[in-house]
């Protein structure tokens, strides 16, 4: 049969396509050459090494055939393993043993069950968040992206091992939560430098071997304290201790469990704060939806305490986080490579082992998919009846949390954390744009945020 050129810029021999892509922004880059090219698949070059672009609904259907395909680790992830090697994020998949024990020791300890459980925890955390804005009063300047890492770092940090970070009162970030930022950021940087440039970052490697440390060596001393003091509690950490692969009939090692500890602090938190933080963005900018989401809290909650049971009564919000992350996805894109040389798109010639980079931002607003107005925010098309309808359709034309048993594990946690967040703010304040003609503007690391958003919260009166 006949096959395609998949078309892409040309590029510098070498340095390949190095100076199309802005390392601060790498995934607006992405999206604005797929503009530019007007193809749903496209490749370019990174100092040598292939990577082909998809942003197609239809193309992203075709490679989330796990039989097909499967996850890769490129570029940053294989990085980030320096820090946190096979835990469950980082791992290559099935070949390595330790992904599959820990996959299905975890796999029922963050289910939508064990995920109700630790709703007390969570109603701590974003409750602290009301006092804080509370007390700040209506003339306070809330970034908003701040205080939203802060709320989910300390909910997945009690959540995961019983660890209070306290980061609300505090202006300078925990030291492992410094560490844990700044091996994220030195692994993206070291991904784009080739080995003999890294050998000129002799100082950069050193705190880096030393952030590594002091994340595992804190990761330790919290499972050393718990196997010091048993405790009941129905928490990751004692999940990760005390769980039996019902497969192979073993537990997670120590240090498979400091790999998955560190791992659901950095997968658990920036992603949540991401989404939480866009989703203010489009509310406050669309005032309809707005409105609709504070009449749901009121009229589903009124001014009662919020229980866990409220959180199923809430299809509009539920909507409005859908379509935050169908414009926003906080995890921006996935890696996903052909296990076989392969064809796709019925012409397009993939060799085995190149890397697919699904492009989320742009599948999720594919106009053959969402229509003319795929570009705006609006809800009710996201409401359950129309989203399964479209995903009978057009399957895997929404995927912020990744495809098959390597998607998202803490999806569920995700999303409750996520909307008890969303009901108590809006059930407690009025939000104003700090500027209201401020402009969306991206802050890439591993995920996106929106950057330099700010708010201001006015306290509801009447709300106990
Ligand atoms: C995997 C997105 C929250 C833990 C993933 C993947 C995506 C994703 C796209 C697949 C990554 C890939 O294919 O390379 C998100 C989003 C979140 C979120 C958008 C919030 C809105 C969380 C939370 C946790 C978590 C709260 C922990 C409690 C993980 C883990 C994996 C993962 C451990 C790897 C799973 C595996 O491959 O076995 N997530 N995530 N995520 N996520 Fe999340």
């Amino acid at each position: 049969s006949d096959t395609a050129t998949i078309p892409g810029p040309p590029g510098l021999p070498f340095l390949g396509n190095i100076s199309d892509i802005d390392a601060e922004t790498p995934i607006q880059s992405l999206c604005n050459l797929t503009d530019t090219y007007g193809s749903p698949i496209w490749k370019f070059n990174l100092a040598g090494n292939e990577r082909i672009v998809i942003s197609s609904q239809a193309l992203m259907d075709e490679i989330c055939n796990e039989e097909r395909f499967s996850k890769i680790i490129a570029a940053a992830l294989e990085q980030v393993r320096n820090g946190v090697h096979d835990g469950l994020f980082t791992a290559h998949g099935p070949q390595e043993e330790n992904w599959g024990v820990a996959h299905r020791v975890l796999l029922p300890q963050l289910g939508p069950l064990a995920i109700r459980n630790m709703f007390p925890e969570m109603h701590d955390i974003a409750s602290q968040l009301v006092m804080k804005w509370a007390r700040h009063g209506p003339n306070h300047t809330i970034k908003v992206t701040d205080d939203f890492t802060r709320l989910t770092l300390d909910t997945i940090a009690l959540c995961a091992m019983d660890y209070r970070f306290n980061s609300y009162y505090s202006e300078s970030m925990h030291p492992m939560i410094q560490a844990m930022a700044d091996f994220l950021k030195v692994s993206g940087d070291r991904a784009r430098r080739d080995v003999v440039t890294q050998m000129f970052y002799r100082a950069e490697s050193q705190k880096y071997q030393d952030d590594i440390e002091l994340l595992r060596k804190t990761s330790f001393e919290v499972i050393n304290t718990r196997k010091q003091n048993p405790t009941d509690k129905k928490d990751l950490l004692n999940g990760m201790l005390k769980g039996v692969d019902p497969k192979t009939g073993k537990t997670m090692s120590d240090d498979s469990v400091v790999d998955n500890m560190i791992t659901f602090l950095i997968a658990g938190h920036e992603t949540t704060s991401g989404l939480l933080s866009f989703t203010w963005y489009y509310l406050l900018k669309n005032a309809a939806a707005y409105e609709a989401a504070q009449q749901e809290v009121d009229n589903v909650i009124g001014k009662d305490p919020i229980t866990v049971d409220h959180l199923t009564k809430l299809p509009y919000l539920n909507a409005v986080l859908r379509e935050s992350l169908r414009l926003s996805p906080t995890a921006p894109s996935v890696g996903i490579t052909a296990k076989e040389d392969t064809v796709i798109g019925g012409k397009y010639p993939v060799k085995a082992n190149v890397p697919l980079i699904a492009l989320f931002p742009k599948i999720h607003r594919d106009p053959a998919v969402y229509g003319e107005d795929a570009e705006e925010f609006r809800p009710e098309r996201m409401l359950d009846e129309e989203f399964n309808r479209r995903e009978k359709e057009h399957p895997n034309c929404w995927k912020p949390f990744g495809n098959g048993m390597r998607g998202c594990i803490g999806r569920p946690f995700a999303w409750q954390e996520a909307l008890l967040v969303m009901a108590m703010l809006l059930q407690n304040f009025n939000f104003s744009m700090e500027d209201p003609s401020y402009q969306l503007q991206i802050k890439q690391t591993l995920t996106i945020k929106p950057k330099d958003f700010y708010m201001r919260a006015h306290l509801r009166s009447g709300v106990s």
